[in-house]
């Protein structure tokens, strides 16, 4: 899981927009960063381990000279983050004459490493990429490639045949000294999207890469490869070599969206965004609204597939369907799918996907072992014209902006938004609600954002003191009940996720089956209690937990006194939100308490160590 990006400008340097472009894709890796030029023929590279900004400082990216050029933002898989390993990687020739950026996992990179060496080959790295230099570079040696489609660059052949070999998923790109005027990308299964400006065509793992630069693109597709010279961008199968047209979209995300607009990180600005972000799921189009309920009111059976953030939507959506519409729903983690769900999934079965990327690989791997089995596939992410939406029979997109935060916030409260409403518009189709239940669910989602709003105008100030009260604590339990445990469960991976406190997340209920055990006086116990049916025996477990010294912290409705005097701490939800939707706003001080505890532990919360925004490899 990396970041490609690469360009050939009609004039100019390359190097400073890769880098630039570099940036704004950090969220996708950061371990190592290279970039490699094409100038008069020759080939320069700079690459070495560390965050873009170290690297930068060492040794500086900008200096490379010529307009056609590739870079890379790594996130280790094969080989541990060494500058070695750092991408681009290259053929045998020294100095190098072909180097290759990619993103993705070759499946069989051990046995075309052998059968490479064996033909006298010599590897740099460990990595899985570098088994494609060394392949085209033996293709062009022995010339051992089918001339394919009219293609008339003997390089390019080599490329196609390379391709041809690897198994697995990649976005990649190739330049050579033996045809330098040229940049060769390909894709399967990991994202690539190609970008369009008058003075330059530019590549990119995602969009927000391009924003400053265009808002001109065209996906490319598994089994393509793309071929960019100064006046010229083809597209060919990689299959037969033969041409394909595909028009250019429009993206309407404004270029300061990627920037952090004054704040001092990506998270906290967009835990600020959730107000205007909830706004746009109230105004998404009708028909995806329509569709996706029918879908699932026809259905024997809907299984919701999602990892990380995207999962505890799905948890607290199989509570609003099963109160809003009646509908019995699962929630699986998609990694888990295939073992507990493959072999039942059907003809009559219903997935619906919940992946804020829409690349994700397990998510990804779910929707396929079900699409084989026939069943009816259903999406929901940001990313339209991610891999879901195209794998998707129907999919809604939650329209929230590009999210660079590695923790997922705002496209968070933007999923249960959006879920709220799917089961809401099925509980109407079903007609199992009152029309005045319907009415007043209605009317409460659209105050959802003012309500959000309140909450970090009003009580920011609140949690960030709660952090520093807090920070030196080793563990925190998260507990609430009903569709509240979805929330403590997010409210405990954010904190674990960006202030590396391990926490743990329980029904409430369940608490003293066990966990109570590690409570000792001043253990840090996080209630979510809005007013809903399990309001009382929330407080029953306050009580048992109080009793045995724990230091109790509650995000409660505004006024709730019965549980603020009971409670050391307490962040406050302004009134009047039933507790189905109450995950959007009760996990929001979660979040900034999470974002203020990283600041307090010295934490960088927009770059968690070991963790990727986007999880492409399984
Ligand atoms: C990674 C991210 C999480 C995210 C999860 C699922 O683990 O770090 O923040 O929730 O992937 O991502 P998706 O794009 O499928 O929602």
């Amino acid at each position: 899981m990396c970041g490609i990006f690469g360009c050939i400008l009609k004039e100019g340097q390359a190097a400073p927009i890769i880098h630039a472009a570099l940036k704004r894709l950090e969220y996708r890796g950061y371990d190592s960063v290279g970039e490699a030029t094409l100038d008069e023929g020759k080939l320069y590279v700079k690459k070495d381990a560390g965050k873009i900004d170290e690297v930068h400082m060492r040794r500086n990216l900008d200096d490379l000279p010529g307009r056609i050029g590739i870079g890379h933002t790594r996130w280790a898989t094969h080989g541990a983050p060494f500058q070695v390993n750092a991408h681009p990687h290259f053929d045998c020739s020294d100095p190098p004459k072909i180097a290759v950026v990619h993103n993705g996992i070759i499946e069989n990179f051990a046995e075309l490493r052998r059968e490479l060496e064996d033909a006298g080959h010599v590897f740099r790295s460990k990595t899985d990429t570098e088994v494609i230099p060394h392949l085209i570079e033996e293709y062009l040696n022995s010339k051992q490639f089918a001339t394919k489609g009219n293609v008339d660059s003997e390089f390019i052949n080599a490329t196609i045949a390379a391709i041809g070999r690897l198994q697995g998923s990649y976005a990649l790109a190739v330049v050579s000294t033996s045809d330098p005027d040229m940049i060769l990308c390909a894709r399967n299964e990991s994202p690539l999207v190609l970008g369009i400006a008058d003075n330059a065509w530019y590549f990119a793992s995602d969009i927000p890469a391009f924003l400053p630069l265009t808002n001109k693109i065209i996906f490319v597709e598994n089994g393509e490869l793309v071929v960019l010279r100064e006046n010229l961008l083809e597209i060919r199968k990689v299959a037969d070599g033969s041409l394909v047209s595909r028009e250019t979209k429009l993206v309407d995300w404004p270029p300061e969206m990627v920037e952090k607009q004054g704040y001092p990180h990506f998270m906290l600005k967009e835990i600020h965004e959730q107000p205007r972000c909830l706004r746009n799921t109230l105004r998404l189009q009708e028909k995806y609204l329509e569709l996706l309920p029918t879908f699932l009111d026809r259905a024997r059976e809907v299984i919701m597939v999602a990892c990380g953030t995207s999962y505890h939507a799905c948890l607290a959506a199989s509570y609003m369907f099963s109160k809003l519409s009646f509908l019995a729903t699962h929630p699986v983690i998609a990694s888990e799918f295939t073992e507990q769900h493959g072999k039942s999934v059907s003809i009559d079965s219903t997935i619906l996907a919940v992946s804020q990327s829409g690349e994700t690989a397990d998510t990804l791997a779910a929707v396929e072992t079900a699409r084989q089995r026939a069943a009816t596939i259903l999406g929901l992410t940001n990313v339209v014209g991610s891999t879901l939406t195209r794998i998707s029979r129907v999919y809604v997109g939650q329209q929230s902006g590009p999210e660079i935060g590695v923790a997922a916030t705002k496209t968070f409260t933007s999923q249960l938004s959006v879920l709220s409403q799917l089961a809401i518009r099925l509980a109407k189709k079903r007609g199992k609600v009152s029309q005045e239940e319907i009415d007043l669910l209605e009317e409460k989602i659209e105050e959802i954002p003012d309500i959000v709003e309140n909450i970090v105008e009003t009580q920011e100030e609140k949690v960030r003191t709660l952090a520093r009260k807090y920070k030196g604590k080793q563990c925190f339990f998260f507990l609430g009940r009903g569709i509240s445990y979805a929330t403590a469960l997010e409210g405990r991976l954010k904190l674990m996720e960006v202030a590396y406190v391990p926490s743990i997340a329980f029904p409430a209920g369940e608490s003293k089956h066990g966990p109570i055990s590690l409570i000792t006086q001043g253990f840090p116990v996080i209630f979510v209690c809005p007013p809903d049916e399990t309001r009382r025996t929330v407080i029953g477990n306050i009580m048992e937990m109080k009793a045995r010294g724990a230091s109790i912290i509650a995000i409660c409705e505004k006024g709730d006194e019965d549980i603020i005097k009971l409670v050391d701490d307490y962040v406050e939800i302004k009134e009047g939100i039933p507790g189905v939707l109450s995950p959007i706003p009760y996990v929001v001080p979660l979040q900034l308490f999470a974002y203020y505890m990283a600041i307090e532990r010295g934490c960088d919360p927009d770059m968690p160590r070991n963790l990727a925004k986007s999880v492409t490899v399984k």
